[in-house]
């Protein structure tokens, strides 16, 4: 590959992640975002935390583990971020450095929603560690896929045995969609609000609408 078509691939490499409240419709969403990279012929990597890694899926395990039900916030928040350490290192970085494109199933707005919203341990904190362990980096663009409380716990009730996270009352969950919803306002660039609440169809306009600028530079150059 000669340096500019390096230069070229590495520019046309996107972090893209996905979040919303349980029973939103991620899985679906994900389903569709692959399939339009890959009738581009956009080369991506399918992650998602926590997890992502052997490491991260370890501790995925302790966090929705029912027996860890006293956790500290701040315990749960470091676990968190020590998986996404891994993650980073081992899949995210190295993918996005060799040009490839990578779609995260979640990613640090969800700390900013679970933790510092859901278990109110604040922005503040969640910024410090964000800091330490991502430095600059950030996703390009977030679909964030917005339900009611309600409809999306509707929409799990049927899923079987309920995680440690699941068990969780209504008004955490409020507290998650209130953060969501701020963030979206607050980087309405980043971070796009998708109406999840309608047929699959209305969703899988919305996702591509939220993503065509990014099909538009680079890509020609592979
Ligand atoms: P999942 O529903 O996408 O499989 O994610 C598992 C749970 O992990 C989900 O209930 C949300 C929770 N979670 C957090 O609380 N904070 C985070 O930063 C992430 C990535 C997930």
């Amino acid at each position: 590959m000669g340096h500019r078509a390096v230069a070229n691939a590495i520019r046309a490499a996107r972090f893209i992640t996905v979040e919303g409240l349980e029973g939103a419709g991620k899985t679906s969403c994900l389903d569709y975002l692959v399939e339009l990279l890959r009738n581009r012929a956009i080369e991506a990597v399918l992650t998602r935390e926590p997890g992502g890694t052997s490491l991260g899926e370890a501790v995925r395990a302790l966090l929705l583990d029912h027996r860890f039900r006293g956790m500290a916030g701040d315990a749960e928040a470091l676990l968190i971020f020590a998986a996404r350490a891994q993650h980073l290192a081992e899949v995210i970085r190295p993918a996005l450095a060799a040009g490839q494109w990578v779609v995260c199933d979640r990613f640090t707005d969800a700390t900013y929603a679970y933790q510092g919203g859901g278990r109110a341990l604040g922005a503040t904190r969640v910024g410090m560690l964000e800091h330490w362990v991502q430095g600059d980096l950030r996703p390009d663009r977030t679909l964030y896929l917005d339900v009611p409380v309600t409809v999306g716990l509707e929409r799990i009730a049927s899923r079987g045995i309920p995680d440690r996270f699941e068990s969780e009352r209504r008004a955490f969950f409020e507290r998650v969609r209130r953060v969501y919803l701020e963030r979206c306002r607050a980087e309405p660039q980043r971070m796009r609000w998708i109406d999840a609440g309608g047929s699959r169809e209305t969703v899988h306009t919305q996702i591509a609408a939220a993503l065509a600028d990014l099909f538009n530079d680079g890509v020609e150059a592979r």
